[in-house]
This record gives C-alpha cells, sequence and structure tokens, in this order.
C-alpha cells in the first residue's frame, strides 16, 4: 500500500511537469510495469461485463472487490457517470497502483441521439455525415465515463440472411474503407485525451461477414487471396486511421478461430500493419475456443489465444485464471504479458485516464439538444434509399405534395413502434426520444388540413389477422395508402440470421388486400437488411427503403414522402430477388459461362441455352443492385473521356502515373436533387480474375434543376493495384473498363490499355 501512494505521487508529480511528452509517458508506463506483479498485469488483461449483459449471461457480482484487488483492468456495459465513478473511485483509490478503469459500451450508431442503423448511414454515402454522427455519439459517451466504444463493425457482409449486415456499411471494401476511417475520425477525434474523444474498435478481425450460410457465429471458409482483396481493407483502414483498438472475431477462418488466430492477429496485424493498440476478445470467444473444438482445456484455451496476440479477454476469465500457471511454466513469456499489459496501460494513458479518471458531477442527460436531433435528421433522411417511384395520375407518386385536400391512410405496426426506430444496439437510446412516423405524419396531415387515419393493420411478426379490416376500410376511403411494412428490429443485428427474407405472410396478404383496393400505396419499407420485396417491387408503386432511422425516424420519413427533402441514399447491400441467390453481391467474379444480360432477363428455363451459370427457376440478377437509390429528380451522364490513352503498369506501381476519367453529369428533372456518381473498374487479361466491376470512387452532387457538374475520379496505383497470382499487390498490364454510373448495374463504360 505504501508503494502504491509513494508511486502514486511521484506519478503525479512527473505529471506536472511534463504530462504530454512521449518519453514521459514511456517513463511513466515502465514505472508502473515494474511495480506490478503477475496478478495485476492479468487483471488488466481482463474485462468484465458490470451491467445489463450483451453475451450469454453472466453470474459474477464480486466487481468491487475484484476491482480493488486490481483484477479487473477494464468493465463493459456500464452506461452511466454515476456507475463508472463509483467503480473508478474503487480502482483510483483502493487499488495497489490506482491504475484507472476503461470503461467500454457498444455505441454503435450513437449513444443517446440515436441516429439510423449503420447499414442506413451507409446508404448516405457520405462518410463526413458519418464522421460527425460518431463525434456526437463519442461526446455522449464520454461525458458518461465511457471512453471506449465496440465500434465501427467494419465486417464486409455480402449476404442479406445474416442479422448483423445491419450492423455493417455493406458488400463493398471501398466504401467500407472510407466510412469506417470516418466512425475512427469521429469517436477519437484529434487528440485522445481530449475529454470528449472515446477509443475506437474494429471489429470482428476477420472474416465474420462471411459465416455459411449466413448463420449467426458460423465458420468460415476464406482463401487469402479474398480475405486481403474483400474482408480486410476496412480494417487496414482503421489501423491506418489509428483506431486504438480491434476486437477479434466469433467465427472459426479456414479452420481456426479468430480469436486464436495467430494469422491474423499475429502476422497480418502486428507484424505487416505494424498495429500498436490492443485486441479485445469478444464476448467469451477464448472460452468458446473449446467449443470450437481446438482446446480441450480452459488453459490451452487460454494460451493459444494469448500467445496468438489477443491482448484482453473480454467476459471468459480464463487469462486471469489459466495465464500465471503459463507463465510459471514457460510456457507464456513474461515478456509478452508485459506487451500487452503495455498496449492496455498506454490507451488509458492516451486517454488521459490517469489525470481525469472521473466524470464531471452532474453529466446527467437532459432532453436531446435541437441540433443533435437535426443531425440524426440529417442522417435518416440521407439514408432513405427510393427504390420505386411509378406515376399515378400522370406524376410519379411520390412526393405526396401538390395533392391538396387529400386523405391519407397510414397501415402497419411498424409505424407506431418508437422502440423498433432504434434498431438493434441503441445504448442509452429512449423510445421517448423517438417520433414515429405516425406522430409525424398525424401533425403534418394537420397543418395540411388533410385527412389522417391510422390502423395498425399488421403486426411485422405473428398470424394475427384481426386488423385488416380496419385497415381496409381507412384504405378505401383514403387518396392515399403508406404501408409501413418490414422487420422488427429484434429480428436484425446479433443473434438474428434469417432463412427467409420475405415480409412474413400476413404482412404480404393485407399488402396485396390494399394494393387490390385500387388505392395508390407508398411502402415504407423497415428493416435491417436487403429484403426479398419481389412482388411489391412490380405491383406497389412507391418504395422508399428506410432501414431503422432512429429517434428522428418520423419528421424525415414525412419530409421525404413530401418531398421537403429528396431522396438521395443508395443501396450499399444488393437486394435479392430470392432468398436462394444469397450470398449476392455484385463485385463477383465472371464464371466461364456467364449469362448474357437479355438471357438473363427472359424467362427462365425456356429462353436462352441451358449450359450457362443461372438457376433454371430465378433469374441471375438482383432485385435492385448494390449502389442503386432513384430521386424525385432524374440525373443523365454524358459518355466518358479519359485524360490519356495509354497507361503502363510500371509507371502505375512506381506511384508516377495515373488516368483520369472524367463525365458531365446534368440534372435532367424539375425538382434539386443529390445524385451519388460512383466509378468502378474491371480489369481482364490479368494473372487472376477480377470481379465484374470493383467501386473505385464516389462523390455526392448536389444539382439544381437543369444544371450540369463535371465529375471526374482519378485511378493509380491503389486503385489499380489487386493480389496478383504471386500474391504481390500491384498493377498488371490488362485491359481496364472503367464506369461513371448511378449504381453497379448501370452506365456504358470507357476503356483503357495497360502495357508493361
Ligand atoms: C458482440 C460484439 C460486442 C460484444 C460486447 C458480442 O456479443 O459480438 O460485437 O461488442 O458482444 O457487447
Amino acid at each position: 500500500m505504501k508503494l502504491g501512494v509513494a508511486l502514486y505521487l511521484s506519478v503525479l508529480t512527473v505529471n506536472a511537469q511534463a504530462p504530454s511528452s512521449a518519453s514521459w509517458r514511456k517513463a511513466r508506463l515502465e514505472a508502473l510495469l515494474q511495480h506490478m506483479t503477475l496478478d495485476e498485469k492479468l487483471g488488466q488483461l481482463n474485462q468484465y461485463s458490470a451491467g445489463e449483459p450483451t453475451g450469454p449471461g453472466t453470474t459474477r457480482d464480486s466487481y468491487d472487490v475484484m476491482i480493488a484487488e486490481g483484477k479487473i483492468g477494464s468493465l463493459l456495459n456500464v452506461t452511466n457517470a454515476k456507475q463508472a465513478d463509483k467503480y473508478q473511485r474503487i480502482a483510483v483509490e483502493k487499488s495497489r497502483l490506482h491504475i484507472p478503469l476503461l470503461f467500454g459500451l457498444d455505441v454503435i450508431h450513437g449513444f443517446r441521439t440515436i441516429f439510423p442503423i449503420n447499414l442506413g448511414l451507409s446508404a448516405t454515402w457520405a462518410p463526413a455525415l458519418i464522421e460527425k454522427a460518431s463525434r456526437l455519439a463519442a461526446e455522449e459517451a464520454a461525458a458518461q465515463g465511457i471512453r471506449w466504444t465496440f465500434s465501427p463493425m467494419v465486417d464486409i457482409a455480402r449476404d442479406a440472411r445474416w442479422g448483423r449486415i445491419s450492423e455493417s456499411a455493406g458488400e463493398d471494401p471501398y466504401l467500407g474503407s472510407a466510412i469506417a476511417k470516418a466512425y475512427v475520425r469521429g469517436y477519437q477525434g484529434d487528440r485522445l485525451d481530449n475529454p470528449t474523444s472515446i477509443l475506437a474498435c474494429a471489429k470482428h478481425f476477420a472474416g465474420y461477414g462471411a459465416a455459411e450460410g449466413g448463420r449467426e457465429y458460423n465458420t468460415t471458409e476464406i482463401s487469402e487471396r479474398s480475405l486481403r482483396q474483400t474482408y480486410l481493407p476496412p480494417f487496414h483502414a482503421c489501423v491506418g486511421a489509428g483506431a486504438a483498438t480491434l476486437m477479434a472475431a466469433f467465427n472459426s477462418l479456414n479452420g481456426v478461430p479468430a480469436t486464436s488466430n495467430s494469422f491474423t492477429l499475429g502476422e497480418i496485424l502486428r507484424k505487416e500493419w505494424r498495429f500498436n493498440g490492443f485486441v479485445v476478445s469478444d464476448w467469451d470467444s477464448i472460452r468458446e475456443t473449446m467449443a470450437h473444438g481446438i482446446a480441450n482445456r480452459p488453459s490451452i484455451a487460454a494460451g493459444k489465444a494469448f500467445l496468438a496476440g489477443l491482448d484482453m479477454d473480454m467476459e471468459s476469465g480464463l487469462y486471469l485464471s489459466e495465464l500465471p500457471t503459463l507463465v510459471q511454466s514457460g510456457a507464456v513469456p513474461m515478456a509478452r504479458i508485459n506487451d500487452s499489459v503495455r498496449r492496455i496501460l498506454a490507451a488509458k494513458l492516451d486517454l488521459g485516464l490517469f489525470e481525469n479518471p472521473y466524470t464531471q458531477p452532474n453529466a446527467s442527460i437532459g432532453p436531446l439538444p435541437a441540433q443533435a436531433r437535426q443531425l440524426a435528421r440529417t442522417l435518416a433522411e440521407e439514408s432513405f434509399v427510393l427504390l420505386k417511384n411509378q406515376p399515378y395520375q400522370g406524376l410519379p407518386l411520390l412526393p405526396l405534395v401538390g395533392r391538396s385536400g387529400q386523405s391519407i391512410a397510414l397501415v402497419g405496426a411498424l409505424a407506431d413502434s418508437a422502440q423498433d426506430m432504434l434498431g438493434s444496439w441503441s445504448a442509452q437510446g429512449r423510445t421517448s426520444d423517438v417520433t414515429t412516423l405516425r406522430a409525424a405524419l398525424a401533425e403534418r396531415a394537420a397543418q395540411g388540413k388533410m385527412l389522417f387515419r391510422y390502423a395498425r393493420g399488421v403486426d411485422s411478426v405473428g398470424d394475427d389477422e384481426t386488423g385488416f379490416e380496419e385497415a381496409l376500410a381507412i384504405a378505401k376511403r383514403a387518396d392515399v395508402v403508406v404501408m409501413a411494412l418490414g422487420e422488427k428490429a429484434q429480428f436484425t443485428g446479433e443473434a438474428a440470421s434469417r432463412a427467409h427474407l420475405d415480409l412474413t405472410e400476413k404482412q404480404q396478404k393485407l399488402l396485396e388486400a390494399v394494393v387490390a383496393t385500387g388505392k395508390p400505396v407508398v411502402l415504407v419499407l423497415f428493416s435491417g437488411r436487403p429484403l426479398t420485396v419481389t412482388w411489391a417491387a412490380q405491383f406497389v408503386p412507391a418504395i422508399l427503403e428506410a432501414w431503422f432511422p432512429g429517434v428522428e425516424a418520423g419528421p424525415a420519413l414525412v419530409r421525404t414522402l413530401f418531398g421537403d427533402v429528396n431522396p438521395s441514399g443508395h443501396l450499399t447491400a444488393t437486394f435479392p430477388r430470392s432468398v436462394g441467390q444469397e450470398p449476392l453481391y455484385y463485385n463477383a467474379l465472371a464464371t466461364g459461362r456467364p449469362v448474357p444480360a437479355a438471357v438473363d432477363l427472359g424467362k427462365p428455363p425456356d429462353s436462352g441455352s441451358r449450359f450457362v451459370s443461372r438457376y433454371v427457376d430465378e433469374l441471375n440478377a438482383p432485385l435492385f443492385p448494390f449502389g442503386y437509390g432513384l430521386s424525385y429528380t432524374t440525373f443523365t451522364y454524358s459518355p466518358l473521356t479519359l485524360s490519356r490513352e495509354a497507361l503502363s503498369a510500371t509507371a502505375l506501381n512506381s506511384g508516377r502515373s495515373s488516368v483520369t476519367v472524367r463525365a458531365d453529369l446534368t440534372n435532367s428533372g424539375r425538382r434539386p436533387g443529390t445524385e451519388v456518381a460512383q466509378c468502378y473498374i474491371r480489369l481482364t487479361g490479368t494473372s487472376v480474375a477480377r470481379p465484374v466491376r470493383e467501386l473505385r470512387g464516389f462523390q455526392r452532387v448536389e444539382l439544381a434543376p437543369g444544371q450540369t457538374k463535371h465529375v471526374e475520379f482519378t485511378l493509380g496505383r491503389d486503385e489499380l493495384s489487386f493480389w496478383n497470382i504471386d500474391m504481390k499487390y500491384l498493377a498488371e498490364p490488362s485491359f481496364l473498363q472503367v464506369w461513371i454510373a448511378s449504381d453497379s448495374a448501370s452506365g456504358l463504360p470507357a476503356a483503357i490499355s495497360i502495357t508493361k
């Protein structure tokens, strides 16, 4: 105890002299390490959940004692300043070395101000806005003592059956990387010791999104080339952006659980990428390596994970119980323990936790400030994807303006469900902060002197048809019917994989019945994933994908439906026609027997040749492709021009050459609007097959009616390199096609040869 106090005081003295210099930091760290017992060191590597469990339950309750004994370095699921300060006081005032705790929480799409779910955020194609949202989330969380978020989730998700596609930025590694960096910048800010900054945690490393069959926690088989080409880039981008931590995934990757995978954690992360932050396990995932079958005893599970490169144990407690024996026997070198402790203490020092371990008193959360709501509304508005908008009485059905005196019927339980609007992982989000579609539409109707009627009609789960009659009755009396259908939030996110992607039978039945009344129907889809709304895409005149929009769900939707804002979201995950097409993603490799588009759009199986890569009972084409999204205006692209006639691989690889591709983009409609111009490439004649299209740039472009803007993208080494036959990341002599288009399935390419 005496030693602890002396060290604490000496540390404070040093602190007063040179609080931020690197050498001071190092000296302080080493001083602490020298005085730590093995148990205290292992305590730093140990994290327990002290709140609502976010995995299989925990029965522990002796945190106070363990913290005082220095056996816990971090707590998760503490959600407010009062709780955090209570535990922090024990750590700082009662433990021998006074090392502060680090509090971690899943702040996934907002802390108190809940933004759209992450898949929706990605549909904005607006990293700058996502950065603002994560900055606000950081400020709100940090005010409660939470200085670490388990976000961003940067798993590439190509299978809509997987529930966690909702937490992801979708299927594309280029867009995913841009968005991943934005989250990291937002959370961590310019400086970690700014009290409003929190540590980011890029998760789940790696390959989790490739779970076979889209089934949660399932195994993955990913070749090294696709791992590097598709799944790793967003993680690499996070490391490049300075992400302080990473989380290992639950899945096994090519037979080795990601939790104890020395190839991903050791070779790639530490050696190649030189990551110097720390890696945390996922919930109990060290123990789970026994269920995977690679360890028959807890000590083997702990030893394998630790030696593979996993620094902190979330929840299993096995580092604490097993590593002492492994260190004593020499199986785990003390130097490795010291390395892990150093990384964790360095993060605590970087955050300034030693100087400012406590939160400000009065950090209570009042009502949401107007600017927070405004930001949540903007993100929601920009996340909506207009999937269909057919004319009704000569005008596209949406927006619903200019049809004065009309009466509106709103049908569907999701229109009135604040809880569902928060989506999965809603941290400290409150249903009382949510304005639902029902509330907002009722208000707008009252202002516009429109008749408004609501009927629940149908729940998003269950077999109850008792609401059908009322729903049909109000539909028949209305000029337009808005139907809010889709998934419940609890059907999305972790442990929410689905084998069916349709609307439930009852929702579908009611939708068909309402459409059969002949009234124009606007379908507002709430979902955490692409749904197979194939019938609706044919028979419902207007469809707006709304995801789970967060606290401002209602106002954002009403402003969009009435045309105060023009939808500009574009899909970041392909919508299949049938679940049997999954995994379905745009950047696939070709086959030796590709299906000509004209044949694919014919009626299988009668047309076209038989022996091509296709289904006999379904098209290959998606329902809506990656990048797709309509607007209330229209956009046209001019033919493309290239800045040069030839490119050389040698010059590209030395970083000395590039080609710029240009197009004129015109708003050819009558409303102002924002287009997401997307640049895609295809390389052929390469040593390994490359995808039929790959995103290599994007730009949001605002255009007044009739306005034309010039858009251009430069393709150089970074854009044209890939993992070749020798597993070298290089540009190769090849033939390059380039598109600038509104989605991954449209546009006409320009082409250029890449010579030696
Ligand atoms: C999830 C992680 C999450 C952790 C802590 C796990 O079940 O896979 O994404 O961060 O729980 O809540």
